[in-house]
This record gives C-alpha cells, sequence and structure tokens, in this order.
C-alpha cells in the first residue's frame, strides 16, 4: 500500500498543465469520484486492522498533496494563459472591421431631395395612414369613379361617408393638398415616402414602393417650368445627355397630365432590354395641377397655377444601380446591401 501512495504521488507531482483542459484532466484523473485517489481509499477498507492507522495517516497526506498540486496547476494555466502556444502574432494582418451602407433606396432618396433641394424645392412629409379624401376626394377623383380603381388600394376601416374611409395611402399625392391647407403659395416642395397598393408580388410589382411627389404652386407657373425642372432633374440624376419626354396621359388631379419618360442612358437611345428597344424609360407621371385640387386646398385658380409629378424610387433606383428584381429592395439580403457601400 505504501508504495501505491508513493507511486501516485510521484505521478502527480510530475504532471504537467499546459492549459485549463489539462488542469481539468489532472482533476478527473485523481480527484474524481472514480479517481485514482478513490481507487486507493476502496482499497484501504481491505487493509488489516492493525496497519489502518499507519496506512490511514499517508493516505490523508497523499490527499492533500493532490489537492494542492491541483491548486498549484489550476495558478500556473491561469498565470500562463499567453502560452507560446496562443501568443498573438503581431505580425498577422488585422481582421477588417466590416461597416454598414446605406439602403439604396436611402442613397436614391437623398440624391433626388439633393437635386430639388438646389432648385429651392423644401422636403416634406405626410402620413401613410390616409382617409379617402387626402388619397383621392381632394385630389379630384369624384365618388365612385374608376380612376380610383387604377390603384388597388388597401382600406383599413369605413367612415360614415366615402371620404371618411381610411386607408393605406397609394400615393404620396395626400402630402399635396395637405400642404396647400396650410402653406399659402408660393410652395415649392418634395415629398418622399412610401406607398402602398394591393399588387401580386414579382419582379417588377410590390406591395409597398416609394415615391417622391413633387409640388410648385405661384403666380403664372407654366407647363414650361414643369418640362424645365423635369430635364433638370433627370440630367443631374442620370448624367448630362439625357433627355426627356413628355406622353400624354389621364390623372385626375392633373389638367394636361403626362408621363415622364428619360431616355434610356444605358444605351443612350439605341435599343436594349431596359427600354424594351424603345430608347425610353418611364420614371413617372405629371402635369398642371387641376383647378378644382386649388379650390380643395383652398387656393384660388384665378390668382395661382402650379404643376405637380410624381417618381417612383425604386423604377429611379433600379435604373441607376441595375437592379432588376424589385423584391431584393425589402428583402435585406447582406450581400445585396454590402454592395452600396461607398456609393
Ligand atoms: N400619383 C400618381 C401615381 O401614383 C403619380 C403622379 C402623376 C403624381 C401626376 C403627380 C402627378 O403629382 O401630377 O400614379
Amino acid at each position: 500500500m505504501l508504495e501505491q501512495i508513493e507511486g501516485l504521488l510521484k505521478e502527480a507531482k510530475e504532471w504537467q498543465a499546459k492549459n485549463a483542459q489539462e488542469v481539468e484532466d489532472f482533476r478527473l484523473a485523481f480527484l474524481s469520484k472514480k479517481g485514482k485517489l478513490n481507487q486507493l481509499f476502496d482499497e484501504f477498507k481491505k487493509v488489516p486492522n492493525e496497519k489502518k492507522r499507519e496506512f490511514g495517516q499517508e493516505l490523508n497526506k497523499l490527499k492533500g498533496k493532490i489537492e494542492e498540486r491541483f491548486k498549484s496547476l489550476q495558478e500556473e494555466s491561469q498565470n500562463s494563459s499567453v502560452t507560446s502556444e496562443d501568443k498573438p502574432d503581431v505580425f498577422l494582418p488585422e481582421v477588417p472591421e466590416s461597416l454598414g451602407s446605406l439602403h439604396p433606396l436611402t442613397i436614391t432618396k437623398r440624391r433626388i431631395a439633393e437635386i430639388f433641394a438646389r432648385m429651392g424645392f423644401s422636403s416634406e412629409d405626410g402620413p401613410e395612414m390616409e382617409t379617402d379624401w387626402y388619397n383621392f376626394t381632394a385630389l379630384n377623383f369624384p365618388e365612385n369613379h374608376p380612376a380610383r380603381e387604377m390603384q388597388d388600394t388597401f382600406f383599413i376601416s369605413k367612415g360614415e361617408e366615402q371620404k371618411d374611409d381610411t386607408l393605406l395611402r397609394t400615393h404620396t399625392s395626400n402630402v399635396q393638398v395637405r400642404l396647400m391647407e396650410h402653406t399659402k403659395p408660393p410652395l415649392r416642395s418634395i415629398m418622399v415616402g412610401r406607398v402602398y397598393r394591393n399588387e401580386a408580388i414579382s419582379a417588377r410589382a410590390h406591395c409597398q414602393f416609394h415615391q417622391a411627389e413633387g409640388l410648385y404652386v405661384d403666380k403664372n407657373v407654366s407647363f414650361k417650368d414643369l418640362k424645365d425642372t423635369l430635364l433638370h432633374f433627370a440630367k443631374e440624376m442620370f448624367g448630362k445627355d439625357t433627355k426627356i419626354r413628355l406622353r400624354p396621359s389621364y390623372f385626375p388631379f392633373t389638367e394636361p397630365s403626362a408621363e415622364i419618360d428619360i431616355s434610356c442612358f444605358i444605351c443612350k437611345g439605341e435599343g436594349c432590354n431596359i427600354c424594351k428597344k424603345t430608347g425610353w424609360v418611364e420614371i413617372g407621371g405629371s402635369g398642371m395641377v387641376d383647378p378644382n385640387v386649388l379650390v380643395s386646398a383652398g387656393i384660388d385658380p384665378e390668382e395661382y397655377t402650379g404643376f405637380a409629378f410624381g417618381m417612383g424610387i425604386e423604377r429611379i433606383a433600379m435604373l441607376k444601380f441595375g437592379i432588376n428584381d424589385i423584391r431584393l429592395f425589402f428583402d435585406n439580403d447582406i450581400r445585396f446591401l454590402s454592395q452600396f457601400k461607398g456609393v
């Protein structure tokens, strides 16, 4: 028995531990329930009674020494946590910090607001949850008129009259009326925000998207002012050689009305897939503010005229950055978003 005690003490003294795991191995080997020390205590039970006193004392001493060794191994491993093996290599290249980037829609929205700010347009905001009055009726959509169907609306609740229904705005034109109600002309503003339509989601359409609405009301505002403003914007946004084309159209809130096309800056008008071989791409609608809309907002149409336009922000961002699927804007896939770093 004494030999076994000496043997175990020697083994414990020679045990080396380089790290916390190896200290734990020591504890398991010597001090756990099934460890070597307990095995020796089991054997001690078989020792004849007359030897029990002598061996018992030695065994207790051994226990104390093994526990001490365990403690000192623990301390050693803590003090030398930076051993030669895991010392940092100061010559390794640093791990780059990954910074976030602006969303491509944010980049586009800011760029649009910036271009118009330089032409004297202030930036305004309006509610996404709106009443029928601001989204339709005040914009000269007659009650139950089929023009309301042009925009598949998400309704929230019914009001006493149609104009009191609440809905998610289908365009940013709602802000026009709100603005004119509390600001006397001259006024020149750009309104950028999110809009909603009950459309099937595909690569080209989404149930939520963004628009930039523009409004200019003053004395003697003419269609030429509208054309010049849109042309200047197109050149600033898409490049100096960009041309615009205004195609006659219909919107209840403008008369006359026109769709805005820009010359395809990808093929320079030659015809490509983006412009469907026509050389032109549509970016929004525009027109001279209908006198009925001015009246709804409390402005005298005999004294003032105005122009307005609305453009799709996703459409502009897709053209500008060559994005071919509108759903990418809302997936928030980091592989997509990180491509806009530093843009
Ligand atoms: N609100 C129209 C739409 O969403 C776009 C539009 C057309 C806005 C003509 C205007 C405008 O201000 O004058 O389809």
